[in-house]
């Protein structure tokens, strides 16, 4: 059953976070709501800009609805990742999409407003939820001053003043992480003292926290095993995402971590198996691995086990 993520959020805030994991194909579709299934956690399933071009955008809403279809179960938000404008309103005007985020967190303050609260009129419009992005989410550097590596963080004052403003229905902040396998350098980590502070001037507003995959050491040491060439890869301290929901993040996004399992698992297939070329062998593997994967993450953001509640909470 689709929800929007403001659904989800009621439930969870303040308790556990709901895992928001990006796809753009069937084996991961397909694992997502298996392991969301058996671990009996509510999920986000995440599209992005990227994934709408590979997959066609009609390719991916037919996936996802034959997946509604097969696991009758299964309690979940579809949500544009990073959207723009124009791809936030083909989104809304789709009837599909139950949230979009709009992301215009590189214009300026005022015109990031301006932007967000456009895209807020038209989503509310139609009943949908809007996720907008404050601060400027990118690796904050050891040699980079404190006041500047600050001053890319999301300003808690400005995080405030921007919710009024656009009326959005959840914040993107800027805390330390950033995209893909290459996070953080020396000692840095996820800065609590300005996620506090936003908390404490938005009590109760459901916060974000992209660039949130973990980059196991031990992933990455088994993909270069079977060939790979990753080198200093890191992520996000994933015991620290219950710290993070006690103080309002109620939506975890995580990509880079699911495109790590692929990898892993096809390169060990195609190096331990050299005579073979039938892809469903390595996609078989992929689904069962994928779906585990979500299970731990879901163990770890604590949504695991959480699907009943919800269910009881929106009446289904
Ligand atoms: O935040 C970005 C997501 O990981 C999506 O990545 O644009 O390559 O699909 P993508
Ligand atoms: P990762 O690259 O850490 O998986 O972050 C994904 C993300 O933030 C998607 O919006
Ligand atoms: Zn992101």
């Amino acid at each position: 059953m689709i929800v929007t993520t403001a659904q989800l959020f009621k439930a969870a805030y303040g308790k556990y976070a709901i895992g928001a994991y990006n796809i753009n194909n069937l084996e991961q579709a397909i694992g997502l709501f298996n392991g969301n299934i058996e671990s009996q956690a509510p999920f986000i399933i995440q599209i992005s800009k990227g994934a709408r071009k590979y997959a066609g955008v009609r390719m991916l809403e037919g996936l996802i609805r034959a997946c509604e279809e097969s696991f009758p179960e299964a309690v979940f938000a579809v949500h544009l990742d990073h959207g723009d404008e124009k791809t936030c309103y083909d989104c809304i005007d789709s009837g599909f999409y139950s949230s979009v985020m709009i992301d215009a967190s590189h214009e300026p303050f005022e015109k990031n407003i301006e932007i967000t609260r456009r895209v807020v009129e038209r989503a509310h419009a139609k009943g949908l939820v809007v996720e907008a992005e404050l601060g400027m989410l990118g690796g904050v550097e050891e040699h980079v001053k404190v006041d500047e590596a600050n001053a890319r963080l999301t300003n808690p004052d400005q995080a405030k003043e921007f919710v009024e403003r656009t009326g959005c229905d959840s914040l993107a902040c800027a805390i330390g992480t950033s995209h893909g396998a290459f996070k953080f350098s020396g000692s840095q980590g996820l800065h609590f003292d300005v996620l506090e502070e936003i908390q404490k001037r938005l009590p109760g507003f459901p916060l974000v926290m992209h660039g949130s995959s973990s980059v196991p050491e031990e992933e990455v040491a088994r993909i270069n095993a079977a060939g790979g060439n990753i080198k200093g890869a890191k992520g996000v301290n994933e015991k620290e995402f219950a710290r993070a929901a006690l103080l309002g993040v109620t939506k975890v996004n995580i990509d880079t971590d699911g495109r790590l399992v692929w990898t892993r698992v096809h390169r060990e297939f195609f190096r331990d198996h050299p005579e073979k070329f039938d892809l469903r062998e390595p996609g078989e593997i992929f689904k069962k691995e994928y779906a585990a994967f979500i299970k731990h993450k879901n163990e770890m953001l604590g949504s695991a086990g959480k699907l009943a509640e919800v269910r009881a909470m929106i009446g289904k």
